[in-house]
Formats: structure tokens, C-alpha cells, sequence
């Protein structure tokens, strides 16, 4: 493996490697490769490992092409959701995978690069895009959409109290020019809400996740998701799902519970009618978070949460 300069701290390290135990040796599945920090511990578990990374961030897989090498690792660039797809495009069978791993969220090379414009303290064009090959940019979302699309979407994906009030803010901002960058819409937002007392977080951080995961359709089909996982995996193989903020945890954690045949239906029905049978067993009924120690040298874990499932 080659080493290069990188940022991203993977998060929770050793409880990834003793979720996924990468020691077995065989296919394992990292479907946001980020900078490659989880999946040079995968590699590292063992000689017999072979790896099929997932990014759909065209940057981040030409950094890990250059931190992990080609020899054990092939390299996708590809929604995770098209899991199943891509595993069959590349000849590997259903119930051949021993482990997979999927770190939601940004990486810190994408918070960082000013121009990918995810974040509020630096200036920059407002895109947000992950897969900068396509699609709306939150600049296209903020210069289009109405006053209700708006705060339906910082409601719903930010649960940004104030979520009227900022889209009409937006709205009658973007009657004099549109706006174009992450500083602007910042300071429409800071000028709107100000400084919340007893929180130190920017007023805009809300505003920002809520159209971060809109232009990325972060939520979309992430049940779906945990479902091709587990149908990918061998017997006793394991998915480990880091998520970040509350919203996709309460996905993740009700979609475990499905695969472990829990019922989803309403208490009123009178008789279940969502299937749910038992493929897996849930191995952690609380979610692992970052030691105090690893928070101290990488705060930026701190909302992180760790959830792994054993296939029946
Ligand atoms: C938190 S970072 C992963 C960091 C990585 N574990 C490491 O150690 O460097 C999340 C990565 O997932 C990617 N990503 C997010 N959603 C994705 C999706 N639906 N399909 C594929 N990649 C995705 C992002 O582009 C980003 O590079």
C-alpha cells in the first residue's frame, strides 16, 4: 500500500475491525471508501482480504486508488445503492460477501475544498454534490424551489425549527440575485435566525445537512439498502453502518430491526403484513459511539454511531 498525505480520521477504528473482523480473509464491501482510512484497516486485517470500494465522489476514489493500490482492491465509482447490481456485474455471488461497511455521511476532503461548497465556514460555490456529474445543486434548490419546498426540506432534513422564516429569507434574497455561494446563503441565514443562546453551533448548520442530503438524496432507499446487504452476505458475515445525525440512525436502526423480524406494521392492523423474518441477528441493541479519547483528538466523531448485524 502507498502512503499518502490525508484528513479524514476514519472514525471508530477499532470497533470497525472488531465489528467486521476483516481477519477471516474474503470479499468485503466498503461502500463509501472515503480516503481509504476504513479500508486500509480492512486490507490490513488479513492477506486473504479482497475489497470492493464504493464512492461516488469521482475525487475520493482516485485518493483511495492512490492510498490502497489496485491489487486486492476494485474500485467503483457507484451509488451503494446499486449494490447488488455492481456485485453481480462484477461475478460476485449473493451470500459470497463476508462484510460490509458503509460510513454515511461527508468525508473531511469534501467538508474542506471550498469549492465542493458543503460547508458554511468557507467560501465557495453552493454545489454540495457528492457525484459532481450530475444533477441539482443546492444552489439550483435555494434559486428555484418555492417558500413551502424550502422549508419542507429544512424541516425534514435539517429539523430546523425556524425553517419557515429562513425560507422566506431566502426567497426574498434571491428577488435581488441569486445566490450563489455558501457565504451568502450563511449570512442570510445567521442575519434570519442569529446565534441561538446556549449553542455554539453556526446558526446555518441545520440549513446546510438539510440541503446537503436533499441534493444528495441521502436518505432515499437506505432501508432498501440494509435489505441488499444482508442478501449479499455469506452466513455469520456482518454489516456495520456508521451514521451521523440522528435522522438516518432511526432509518438504519429500523431497518436491522426488520432484518431481524421485527414486525413494522401498526399496532391496528389486526394481522402483520410486512414479512419481516428473522436473516439476522442484531449484535448491537445500543449503538457503539466514539471513546472520549477518540473524540478528544477527532471531535468531529462526535455524533457518530456504530451499528452492526451478524446474517443468521
Ligand atoms: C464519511 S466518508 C467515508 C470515509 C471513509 N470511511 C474513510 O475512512 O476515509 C463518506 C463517503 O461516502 C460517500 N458517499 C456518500 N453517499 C454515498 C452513496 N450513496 N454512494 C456511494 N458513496 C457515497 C461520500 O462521497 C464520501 O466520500
Amino acid at each position: 500500500m502507498k502512503s499518502v498525505n490525508y484528513r479524514h480520521a476514519p472514525v471508530m477504528p477499532q470497533e470497525v475491525v472488531a465489528a467486521l473482523l476483516p481477519q477471516r480473509g474474503g470479499i468485503f464491501v466498503d461502500c463509501t471508501v472515503g480516503l481509504g482510512g476504513h479500508a486500509e484497516l480492512l486490507l490490513r486485517g488479513s492477506p486473504e482480504v479482497r475489497l470492493i470500494a464504493f464512492d461516488r465522489d469521482a475525487e475520493a476514489i482516485e485518493m483511495a486508488r492512490r492510498r490502497l493500490g489496485m491489487e486486492r482492491v476494485t474500485f467503483v465509482k457507484a451509488d451503494y445503492r446499486r449494490l447488488r447490481q455492481v456485485l453481480a456485474d462484477l461475478a460476485v455471488s449473493e451470500g459470497e460477501v463476508a462484510g460490509v461497511l458503509a460510513d454515511l455521511g461527508v468525508s473531511s476532503m469534501q467538508l474542506e475544498s471550498s469549492e465542493r461548497g458543503f460547508s458554511f465556514q468557507r467560501d465557495g460555490p453552493l454545489d454540495m454534490r457528492m457525484d459532481r456529474s450530475f444533477g441539482p445543486t443546492a444552489a439550483d434548490l435555494v434559486n428555484s424551489l418555492s417558500d413551502r419546498e424550502l422549508a419542507d426540506i429544512l424541516l425534514r432534513y435539517g429539523e430546523e425549527r425556524s425553517c419557515f422564516k429562513i425560507a422566506r429569507a431566502i426567497c426574498e434574497a434571491r428577488k435581488r440575485s441569486p445566490i450563489k455561494t455558501t457565504l451568502e446563503l450563511a449570512k442570510i441565514v445567521e442575519r434570519t435566525v442569529g446565534w441561538r443562546r446556549g449553542r455554539n453551533t453556526h446558526p446555518a448548520t441545520q440549513t446546510f445537512q438539510a440541503l446537503r442530503i436533499a441534493v444528495n438524496c441521502e436518505l432515499d432507499r437506505l432501508q432498501d439498502f440494509v435489505s441488499d446487504a444482508v442478501q449479499v452476505l455469506m452466513p455469520a458475515g456482518r454489516l456495520a453502518v456508521i451514521t451521523f445525525h440522528s435522522l438516518e440512525d432511526r432509518l438504519i436502526k429500523g431497518a436491522f430491526r426488520y432484518e431481524a423480524g421485527i414486525c413494522r406494521c401498526s399496532n391496528w392492523l389486526p394481522s402483520c403484513v410486512c414479512g419481516a423474518k428473522a436473516k439476522v441477528t442484531i449484535l448491537t441493541q445500543k449503538p457503539i459511539v466514539p471513546s472520549q479519547e477518540e473524540l478528544r483528538l477527532n471531535p468531529r466523531a462526535r455524533s457518530a454511531k456504530l451499528r452492526v448485524c451478524q446474517k443468521i
